[in-house]
Parts: C-alpha cells; sequence; structure tokens
C-alpha cells in the first residue's frame, strides 16, 4: 500500500494544554519565523523525527527580515534540520544556495490563487533550481481554486513535488494531493486554527477521518459543502464505510461561505477531465440547503426537498443533479429508538432554517402537533407559511409549553451555549439537539439530562443521517461498524435523574 509523510507543522512554542505531541507525524515543520530559532531547536530536540525549517516571508509580517538577517538564519538552520525551506522568489542568493546543498532544500512557491497555465509557468521556473523536494501552495478562497494545483500534480507525475492550496476552502486538496502523488501532507498539531496556516487540519484528524498517512486507491470522490464542514465528523464515517467495504473513494470537506451551489456542475467536470476522479454526489449544509432545491427545480427535487425548500443531498443521475433531504428520517429514527411518543403530542421546532423544516414536517406527519418557533420574523413567517403550520417567535417560546422540542439552529458549539432556558421543561418532556459537538455533549443536553428528561443527540441524528447519505451516494449500507468503532454513538439513554 502507498503511503505519504504527514508533517505537523508548529505555528506556535508549545502545544494547547493537554493536547499531546502528534505521534502520528512523520515529519516535523517548524514555522521558525513564527517561533525564532530559539523555540525551534527545543521542538527539534524533542521531536525525534525529521524536521523541516521554515522561514515563511510575508511582507510586513514576522519573518519579513533584511536578506542578510534572513540568510544567515537559513545558514545556520543548515547545519541541523534535515530539509530547509527556501522560498524561491527571496532565498535563491549565492550563499544561501552554497550553504543548503540541493538534497536539503525544499524549494516553496505561496501565492495567490492562479490559473493552470500561470502554475505551469512558475513550476518551469523552480524545476531549473536541483532540490530534493518543490511546494507550489496558492491561496484558495473558493473550492474551485484547488483544482490547478492538483492538476499540475497530476500532469507532471512526480514523487518530490507538493502542491495543495491553502485556505479552508482549499483544505480538501491537502488530503487529495497525497493520492496525487504529493509526497507530504501538512497538518497541524492540534485541532485550533490558525491564521497562519488555514485550512490546515489536524494530523490526528488526517489519520482518523480520512486514513493517512495509508493510501487506498480512490477514483471517486464526494463531499460535504458549506460554512462549517472542516471540523464535521461525515468524512470520518463515510471514509471508514469505505474502508470497510473496500470501496475506492474519498469523502472531503468543500467550505464554502455564500449560498450559491451554481459552481457544482462545473466543479464536478473538472474533477474528471483535470483529475481523473469522479465526483457524482454531495453532502450540503448551510448556507447551501436552499439554493440547492431552487437550483435543481422541481423535476429533479424530491418531494420532501421541495415541500420543504431544503435538501442535503445532491448526487448526478444520468448528468441530471437530482436533490434529496434524509431530515426526516434521521429525526425520526433516533426518536423511535428512544421510544419517546409522538402523536396528538405538542412540539416545537426552534430554529426554521434547512434541517428545521424537514423536522417540523416530519413531525407533523407523525401526528404531532408542531409549532415552528425562530429568532427572525422574516424566515419564521415564511416556513409557517411554506409548511402550513403556526409559528411563535424565538422572544416569546417557552419550553414548558410542550412535550418534545427539537432545536435546530448553531447555537451550542461553543461551551456553555444555551439559546432558550429549560426552567418549566415537563414531567415527560424530551428534547432533540440537532446540534453535536467534537469532543463533549452540548450544554443543552447536559441540561436536559441532568433535569432527568429525555435527551437525543445531534451525534444520533448525525448518525441516522449518514446512514441515508451513505446509501445514497455508494448504492451501498454504510458498514455497523464504521458507526460503532469511529462515533460512539449513543444507545438510547437512561434517563438521568437529578440529585
Ligand atoms: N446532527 C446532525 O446531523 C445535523 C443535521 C442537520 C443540522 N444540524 C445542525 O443544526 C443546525 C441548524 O442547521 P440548518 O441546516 O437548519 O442551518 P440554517 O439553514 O443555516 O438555519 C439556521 C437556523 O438557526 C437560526 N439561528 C442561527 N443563529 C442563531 C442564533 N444565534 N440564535 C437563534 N437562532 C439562530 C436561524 O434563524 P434566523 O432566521 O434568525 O437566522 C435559522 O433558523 C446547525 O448547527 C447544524 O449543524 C445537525
Amino acid at each position: 500500500m502507498r503511503r505519504c509523510q504527514v508533517v505537523a507543522t508548529f505555528l506556535t512554542p508549545t502545544l494547547p494544554p493537554g493536547a499531546p505531541f502528534p505521534e502520528a507525524a512523520g515529519w516535523i515543520a517548524l514555522r521558525a519565523d513564527l517561533l525564532g530559532d530559539a523555540a525551534c531547536a527545543r521542538l527539534q530536540r524533542r521531536a525525534r523525527r525529521p524536521c523541516l525549517y521554515s522561514l515563511r516571508s510575508t511582507p510586513g509580517c514576522p519573518g519579513d527580515e533584511d536578506d542578510a538577517t534572513r540568510t544567515a538564519r537559513l545558514v545556520r538552520a543548515a547545519k541541523t534540520y534535515d530539509l530547509v525551506e527556501l522560498d524561491v522568489l527571496r532565498d535563491l542568493r549565492p550563499a544561501v544556495l552554497a550553504a543548503v546543498p540541493p538534497e536539503q532544500r525544499m524549494l516553496a512557491w505561496y501565492g495567490a490563487a492562479a490559473s493552470a497555465t500561470a502554475l505551469e509557468q512558475r513550476w518551469a521556473g523552480m524545476a531549473a533550481v536541483p532540490a530534493a523536494c518543490y511546494k507550489i501552495v496558492p491561496h484558495a478562497l473558493h473550492p474551485t481554486d484547488g483544482l490547478a494545483p492538483l492538476a499540475l500534480l497530476r500532469r507532471l507525475n512526480r514523487t518530490d513535488l507538493v502542491a495543495y492550496a491553502e485556505g479552508e476552502a482549499g483544505a480538501w486538496t491537502r488530503v487529495l494531493a497525497a493520492y496525487l502523488g504529493s509526497p507530504f501532507v501538512f497538518g497541524t498539531p492540534s485541532n485550533d486554527p490558525s491564521p497562519h496556516d488555514p485550512g490546515a487540519l489536524c494530523v490526528s484528524q488526517l489519520h482518523t477521518h480520512y486514513g493517512l498517512p495509508e493510501l487506498q486507491p480512490v477514483t471517486t470522490v464526494f463531499g460535504i459543502a458549506g460554512t462549517s464542514v472542516l471540523h464535521s465528523l461525515a468524512p470520518l464515517l463515510h471514509n471508514e464505510g469505505y474502508r470497510v467495504l473496500g470501496l475506492k473513494a474519498r469523502y472531503l470537506p468543500f467550505k464554502t461561505t455564500s449560498e450559491d451551489l451554481s459552481w457544482l456542475p462545473a466543479f464536478a467536470g473538472h474533477f474528471q477531465d483535470r483529475l481523473g476522479l469522479d465526483l457524482p454526489g454531495l453532502t450540503v449544509v448551510s448556507p447551501h440547503k436552499q439554493a440547492v432545491v431552487r437550483a435543481a427545480g422541481r423535476a429533479t427535487s424530491s418531494d420532501l426537498s421541495w415541500s420543504t425548500q431544503a435538501a442535503n443531498n445532491i448526487v448526478r443521475r444520468n448528468g441530471q443533479w437530482h436533490t434529496h433531504t434524509d431530515g426526516a428520517s434521521s429525526l425520526m429514527e433516533p426518536i423511535r429508538a428512544h421510544q419517546i411518543p409522538v402523536a396528538g403530542r405538542r412540539a416545537a421546532v426552534v430554529g426554521c432554517g434547512g434541517a428545521g423544516r424537514p423536522a417540523a414536517v416530519a413531525l407533523a406527519s407523525a401526528g404531532a402537533h408542531v409549532t415552528l418557533v425562530n429568532r427572525s420574523l422574516d424566515r419564521g413567517q415564511w416556513a409557517a407559511a411554506l409548511l402550513g403550520l403556526p409559528f411563535l417567535p424565538l422572544t416569546t417560546f417557552a419550553v414548558d409549553d410542550f412535550d418534545l422540542i427539537v432545536h435546530a439552529t448553531p447555537v451550542g458549539k461553543r461551551d456553555g451555549e444555551v439559546l432558550f432556558p429549560l426552567d418549566g421543561l415537563r414531567e415527560g418532556a424530551a428534547v432533540v439537539d440537532l446540534v453535536y459537538r467534537a469532543a463533549s455533549q452540548t450544554a443543552l443536553v447536559e441540561q436536559v439530562r441532568a433535569k432527568g428528561r429525555e435527551a437525543v443527540t445531534g451525534r444520533e441524528i448525525l448518525a441516522a443521517s449518514v446512514r441515508r447519505q451513505f446509501h445514497l451516494l455508494t448504492g451501498k449500507d454504510l458498514p455497523a461498524s464504521a458507526l460503532r468503532s469511529v462515533v460512539p454513538v449513543e444507545q438510547p439513554a437512561a434517563v438521568h435523574q437529578p440529585s
């Protein structure tokens, strides 16, 4: 099996409290421009593996030193580091080239997003300078900006070229570059995002979610598009499913910020033409869930997607993109598993976005008396008219009026956040929180359970949702072991009694 080298790039001199030294990394990169040489030396002693010295140079930022100081630092680094990164625009001076021999050079270019032609020209200039390794890194503002560096990798088919796109929109390229020949994949030691390496995924995430450094063959790419995707657990589940079933597929995060998804058909076409990979389907999350239905139109939207104007899956069949939502089944399956009664009960769905609307329809179809609750009046009233359900503004919502409450806003992703007070939560009431956190329960789930009431977690919703998505995208069932071994999905929890 092919392997790449996962590199943990240190941007700060210490790890966050509790974070272990990244054992999964085969290499360590030390950003000397941010750390200083003394801290680099300390980390190098601790690393016990090969180290890359990187003195990034951005005008007006740390590391933007005069040429003499820079030269002196690079010459000194060459005495102890395994590889020394040389900026192709600044460091090709005789003194530097004399001190850093070709076998120790990583010749690097960083810049704005560029066309494939521009990157080819950049490569031609770099290739004239002997080096152990070359690195070409444009900055992506949109997922489409990541195609050019990967197309370059595929066309040149070398084992000494690293090419990917920086920026959160380029995060997907860091993973896929390895499959297209990049010998190194750069991550960070911890999960804390940094403006100094935007879009870098944590080394442990590269391993658990994306299977690196091992490289199984890949012919098909799926993914998740939306604002909040870089720390989603969906890639972990899908990729584990592909691994267990031996599918030649990878599921990647495509970070986008605008609602617009009109780029997708052309993007999928470029995947085929320029990367030799199929991109037949995506999960979509906020802010795309409504736009994707509008773009697909009635004929290629499932009934529920159309009636709720929300879809979270888009799949290409016979050359056309079709939308689907699993929002109803992924809510009702865990509710049934918890044996929470629905028919005849008073239910509130708090949040009328792309997740809340299908949830409301599912509960109403199961016989609940559903009230929609929303922060903004515009969206709440629009959803109420669309679905034919009553609406309450969030400011007048009180939990004591309801037996079942579904929370469908993003509030709760951070420590201690709860959108509404739980005072007066009825005896026998249940709460479903669509939000989940990577490492702990949400404060809403904790507070509901502390009151002795039933809570369904966002992870349970996610597990049900990914099961549906996996089947829709691959035509196969997600192996139960992928869920059990990777996400500690809870069985319907015993209700905790308040102390
Ligand atoms: N566990 C899972 O598998 C799963 C599945 C789907 C969704 N989710 C989670 O559910 C949440 C909602 O997803 P979505 O797709 O419906 O998003 P969305 O389409 O963007 O809608 C967001 C909704 O939340 C409301 N909202 C946003 N920020 C708020 C705040 N600070 N206070 C009060 N209300 C606020 C919005 O109200 P306004 O109209 O006032 O903006 C809107 O109704 C997300 O956190 C998502 O991660 C989880």
